[in-house]
């Protein structure tokens, strides 16, 4: 098949895709650094992940929650989002195979227009017209947005239906030291779509760019009413209560005189310095002058997640389903109705069962008899069919065997082939397949 023809049927597959209508790419809006680098794969292919419209398609956000209010049209495969140190893998479509990928590295205005013919040889991404599936070098996968381009001796063409790639690394900014912890433990390393890097979001209570603050005033330390305000004394910070008058103390608990009788209503009185009193409270009561009813919730005495409500008499819990009893605290054995089919072992969870299957059955109640591919028999990311009682694995280029166990040896199939560089090697334990150059 010539170059040419090459074209021509890519061009159809990109009709039909139009015609299936739009593809919407899947993301997260919010993303959490992950502490392992990823394998990340781009297929290089017209016939799925091409995305055009970029607020609502290739980014999945709303346009009113952006400031930018461009009309940005330009099809490309879904943008990628990684983290420094992933590894980036393209793979090339069949179709291809007599085309080979030739991808380039291109600013941002080359990328929205395309590439005019004639590149520099710094910007080739990979060293010759390239089929299989490669690994992207890092040295394109700095911090930052990268722009790759398909760009071919006779011309943009398949750029302008959508074969670009707009890459994003982001770095993290979550940890004080290299060895702490992210976020100090205290809070989620997160990035959305649109922010150029990975920061600290901090649990309530925690602050600061790595939420290694804790808020002293966030544990209500001053009573009645008195403000709280933070202080630094040293490295662990300490707050200050400033009291209404007629209140004293450290946490504004203690009142302003000296003990009278009868000046705690339900409770005894005591003497803290000449100037301060505090009342303790009979049990049931609270206020500073034991003064109202306490709240009998307080305690959270409802169990697996029981709602407490206030009753004259004390509290009553609204159980959840699956529990009974004054304080929730029966769980129904759900079990006694003989859940699970086929001879599996019936376990008795809050509000539910789960059912240990005898081999060859699965689904909630055992009810279903496995289907082959359920035992994940296909190694090396290959695709399992099955076919009734048995199995077929369809497996990834580079691999071989029934269950797609056996890496083929490229470099020695190829041999013949290498006779100008003669740079044939299999790397990353024979996953990626680095091709002889051939002069096309
Ligand atoms: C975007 O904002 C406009 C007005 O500001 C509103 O009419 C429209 O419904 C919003 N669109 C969405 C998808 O929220
Ligand atoms: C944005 O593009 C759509 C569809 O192509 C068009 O209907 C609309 O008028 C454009 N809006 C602006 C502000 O250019
Ligand atoms: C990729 O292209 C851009 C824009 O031309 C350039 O700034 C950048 O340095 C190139 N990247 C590499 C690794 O050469
Ligand atoms: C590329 O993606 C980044 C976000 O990851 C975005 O900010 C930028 O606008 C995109 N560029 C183009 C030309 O679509
Ligand atoms: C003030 O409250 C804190 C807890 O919030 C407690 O540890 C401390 O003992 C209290 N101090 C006084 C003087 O009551
Ligand atoms: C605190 O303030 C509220 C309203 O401002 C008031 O109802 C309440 O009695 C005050 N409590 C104390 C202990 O002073
Ligand atoms: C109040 O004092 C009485 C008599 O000394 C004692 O029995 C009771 O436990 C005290 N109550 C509280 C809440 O300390
Ligand atoms: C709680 O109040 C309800 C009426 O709202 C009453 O019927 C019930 O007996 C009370 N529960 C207890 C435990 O006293
Ligand atoms: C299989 O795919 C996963 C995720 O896509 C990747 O992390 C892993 O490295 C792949 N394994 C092989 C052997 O290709």
């Amino acid at each position: 098949m010539t170059p040419k023809s090459t074209v021509h049927m890519v061009v159809c597959f990109l009709q039909l895709c139009i015609v299936k209508g739009q593809i919407i790419c899947e993301r997260q809006i919010i993303a959490e650094w992950r502490v392992e680098p990823k394998h990340v794969l781009i297929e290089w292919t017209l016939r799925k992940n091409i995305c055009t419209d970029f607020y609502s398609e290739c980014w999945n956000v709303n346009k009113n929650a952006t400031r930018e209010d461009k009309n940005l049209s330009v099809p490309q495969i879904c943008p990628v989002q990684l983290q420094l140190g992933d590894t980036l893998f393209i793979s090339s479509e069949p179709s291809f195979q007599s085309y080979g990928m030739n991808l380039v590295n291109v600013s941002k205005e080359e990328f929205i227009n395309c590439p005019k013919i004639g590149f520099l040889q710094e910007q080739q991404i990979f060293v010759c017209q390239r089929r299989g599936l490669h690994q992207v070098d890092s040295t394109w996968l700095g911090v930052g947005t990268h722009y790759f381009a398909e760009l071919h001796k006779r011309g943009p063409y398949l750029c302008n239906m959508g074969l670009r790639l707009n890459v994003t690394v982001k770095q993290q900014f979550c940890q004080e030291t290299p060895n702490a912890p992210l976020c100090s433990k205290h809070g989620r390393c997160l990035s959305r779509v649109w922010e150029k890097q990975y920061s600290c979001h901090c649990f309530s209570q925690y602050s600061g760019k790595f939420c290694q603050k804790f808020n002293v005033c966030s544990t209500k330390p001053c009573h009645n009413n008195a403000s709280c305000t933070e202080k630094l004394e040293g490295i662990r910070n300490s707050y200050e209560c400033t009291c209404p008058p007629e209140f004293s103390g450290k946490n504004c608990t203690e009142i302003v005189g000296q003990c009278q009788p009868h000046t705690c209503f339900n409770g005894n009185c005591s003497n803290v310095t000449p100037n301060t009193f505090l009342c303790e409270c009979d049990k049931g009561f609270t206020g500073p002058f034991c003064e109202e009813p306490g709240d009998p919730c307080a305690s959270q005495p409802c169990l697996n997640r029981g709602v407490c409500q206030y009753n004259q008499s004390g509290y009553i819990c609204d159980c959840p389903a699956g529990f009974l009893g004054q304080d929730c605290e029966v769980d129904i054995n759900e079990c006694s109705s003989r859940p699970c089919q086929n001879r599996g072992t019936c376990i008795d969870l809050p509000n539910d069962v789960a059912c240990s299957c005898l081999p060859l059955f699965t689904g909630k109640f055992c009810e279903r008899i496995l289907n082959p591919c359920e035992l994940l028999p296909c190694l090396n990311n290959a695709t399992c069919v099955s076919e009734q009682q048995n199995y077929k694995c369809r497996c990834m280029p580079g691999f071989t065997g029934k269950n797609c166990e056996e890496v083929i040896d490229y470099c020695k199939l190829l041999s013949i082939n290498c006779l100008n560089e003669g740079l044939c090697l299999n790397i990353i334990g024979g996953f990626t397949v680095r091709y002889c150059c051939e002069l096309l």
